[in-house]
This record gives C-alpha cells, sequence and structure tokens, in this order.
C-alpha cells in the first residue's frame, strides 16, 4: 500500500464483469475504482469485500461502491458495464432494446460529471450499444471505443493453443468484425513463433480453431446456465485500460469508428487499432483478401441495420 495518485476508472455496472474488471484493476495496481450500480448495496458490499483483501494482496489503489454519479466525477476512464447479460437460447440482439435503454441514461449521468474522461462500452450487444453511444454522446471518435475484439483474440489464442499444444504467450492472432456470430477470425494473420498458423495445422483444423471461436461465449452460456462469460470479458477490458495507460504502443482488436478504412464509413466495429493516453491513436489497415474484406462488410451492413431501428 502507497501514497501513489493512481488514475481514476469508474466501472459502471457492479455485476459479474463490473466486479471481475474492478478487482482485475487493483491487483494489478492499475487504477482507484469508482464501481456504480443501480442496486447501490451490491456496489457498496462488492467494494468492501475487495477493500478487505487488500492486507492479503497488498495493492495500492483503492475502491469505492456508490449509486451517485457525483462519486464517479473526474474519472480518466469510464468502463460501462451496466446491462442484462446473455441468458441461454437468447442471441446478444435480444438485449438491444433493453440495454439501449440503460447505455442512454448512463451516458447522461457519467458525461455531466467525467466529459473528459476515455469512454469504453462493453454492455451487448456490443457493436449496436458502442455505435448508440457514439451517436447519443457527442465524444470525439477518439475517446469512445467499445470492447469485444480483444475478447474475441483471446478465445481465438486459447483455440490455437489448444489445438498445438503451444503456450498461448507463444501466439499472434486477431479477431475482427462484429462482436457475435459474425466476428471474422484471421488465421492468415495469427502465428505461433513468427509462422502462419496454415504451416502447422490443416485446414480441417483450422476451421474446427475458428468454430471454437465464435462459439466460445455461448459455450460459456450453455454451462453457466445463469449469465454469460466474466472472467475473460474483465481480463480484455484490463489489457485495454493497461494499453491506454502504458502508451505501450499495442494494437488490439477495437470496436473503433471507422471514417474510410478498410473502405467502410461512419460505423464501429472491432478494427486492429493503436490504443494510447487519448485512446484511439491510430486504425491498422490489415491488407485483406477479397473474401475476407466482404465479411467485413458485411459485418458493418449488419450492425448498421441493427442501429437504424434504435429509436436516436
Ligand atoms: P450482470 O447482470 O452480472 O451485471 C450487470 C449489472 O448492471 C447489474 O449489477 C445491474 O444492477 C447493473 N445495472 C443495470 N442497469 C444499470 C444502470 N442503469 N446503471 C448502473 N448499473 C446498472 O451482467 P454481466 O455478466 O456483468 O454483463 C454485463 C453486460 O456486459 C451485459 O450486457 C453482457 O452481455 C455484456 N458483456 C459483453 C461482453 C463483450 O465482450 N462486449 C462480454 C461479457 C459480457
Ligand atoms: C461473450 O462473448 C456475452 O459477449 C459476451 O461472452
Amino acid at each position: 500500500m502507497d501514497s501513489k495518485r493512481y488514475p481514476k476508472v469508474t466501472v459502471v455496472g457492479a455485476g459479474n464483469v463490473g466486479a471481475s474488471t474492478a478487482l482485475l484493476l487493483l491487483l494489478k495496481n492499475l487504477a482507484d475504482v469508482v464501481m456504480i450500480d443501480v442496486a447501490e448495496g451490491v456496489a457498496k458490499g462488492k467494494a468492501l469485500d475487495i477493500m478487505h483483501m487488500r492486507s492479503n494482496e497488498r495493492f495500492g489503489p483503492v475502491i469505492c461502491g456508490t449509486a451517485d454519479y457525483a462519486d464517479t466525477a473526474n474519472s480518466d476512464i469510464v468502463i460501462v458495464t451496466a446491462g442484462m447479460p446473455r441468458k441461454p437460447g437468447m442471441t446478444r440482439e435480444d438485449l438491444l432494446d433493453i440495454n439501449a435503454g440503460i447505455v442512454r441514461q448512463v451516458i447522461e449521468n457519467a458525461m455531466a460529471v467525467s466529459p473528459d474522461a476515455i469512454y469504453i462500452f462493453v454492455t451487448n450487444p456490443l457493436d449496436v450499444m458502442t455505435n448508440l453511444a457514439y451517436r447519443l454522446s457527442g465524444l470525439p471518435k477518439q475517446r469512445l471505443m467499445g470492447m469485444g475484439g480483444v475478447l474475441d483474440t483471446a478465445r481465438f489464442t486459447y483455440a490455437i493453443a489448444e489445438q498445438t499444444g503451444v503456450n498461448p504467450e507463444q501466439i499472434e492472432a486477431m479477431v475482427i468484425g462484429a462482436h457475435g456470430e459474425a466476428m471474422l477470425p484471421l488465421p492468415r494473420f495469427s502465428t505461433v513463433d513468427g509462422k502462419p498458423i496454415s504451416e502447422l495445422l490443416d485446414a480441417e483444423d483450422i476451421d474446427q480453431v475458428v468454430e471454437n471461436t465464435v462459439k466460445g461465449g455461448a459455450a460459456v452460456v450453455e454451462l453457466l446456465q445463469t449469465g454469460s462469460a466474466f472472467y475473460a470479458p474483465a481480463s480484455s477490458i484490463v489489457t485495454m485500460v493497461e494499453a491506454i495507460l502504458s502508451d505501450d504502443g499495442r494494437v488490439l482488436s477495437t470496436c473503433a469508428l471507422l471514417e474510410g478504412e478498410y473502405g467502410i464509413d461512419g460505423i464501429y466495429m472491432c478494427v486492429p487499432a493503436r490504443l494510447g493516453p487519448e485512446g484511439v491513436k491510430e486504425i491498422v489497415e490489415f491488407d485483406l483478401l477479397e473474401e475476407e474484406h466482404a465479411r467485413l462488410v458485411a459485418s458493418a451492413t449488419s450492425i448498421r441495420a441493427s442501429v437504424e431501428v434504435l429509436s436516436l
């Protein structure tokens, strides 16, 4: 424990993803955390429980729980996990209307007290909620992004590691596109120790790895029965926070605004992006094959259609 000043991160939603994110931020000594939830007791109770760990884990920053946005004022980063999780049999799109209402309310309240923060949206359906947030908030595109691609990439990396028997650290992989069934894992841009996975796996195995990636979230939902994944999502959010705070030049699959990159305009979707203290510093354009590009455009079209049905 020390008197160092840490960045201030607000986590909206003290549910499974929000609380796991808060815990990791503290254990990694990354930020003081304010966790806010309409269920005030849940936010306060989980924050107190985490503070009780402090003497064991010896982390420096602190956490508090609240239902009052005044406590979140002047945050450096605001992470929005408030919403309903996906239940068995539900698609992410089923959650559209209910979570859109929640996102609207969160933006209004959080931006009133933290207008200069970087906002990371997590609530599903991720692509639609991030587009909605951009349209409602008026935030500059650099300071508003969504988390989906880092999680999908983590699942792709896990699937490659399982299939090849190597450690995940030896793998570089990338998943772009929509955070959903239409995601686009990119085997051509995925390597083990610098070697393309096509040199290590046959076409059938690569298809299997891709399928395991796309179905990764649903597999967790089927097993849990009471909600969706939260440990890997939290770790993926914290990976983005680390990249922003450290300015280490990392390129992560980020739900970011495309303005002509990849030939797509005016829509948020997951693409490789360099993150840093200003938020999204740069979108990195991979040299996609015609078929890969067509699938990315199809993802953009379907996200756009879902955004248009929302009454903004
Ligand atoms: P959860 O149900 O455990 O937690 C949601 C929390 O949001 C609850 O504590 C609830 O009280 C709170 N909440 C609801 N309305 C609120 C409001 N207006 N203001 C503040 N808090 C509010 O759900 P979980 O598992 O934490 O998931 C949260 C969201 O994240 C869901 O929409 C889920 O689908 C999404 N998700 C997205 C991922 C991604 O990769 N983008 C990965 C995993 C989950
Ligand atoms: C996931 O991919 C539900 O979006 C969440 O696990």
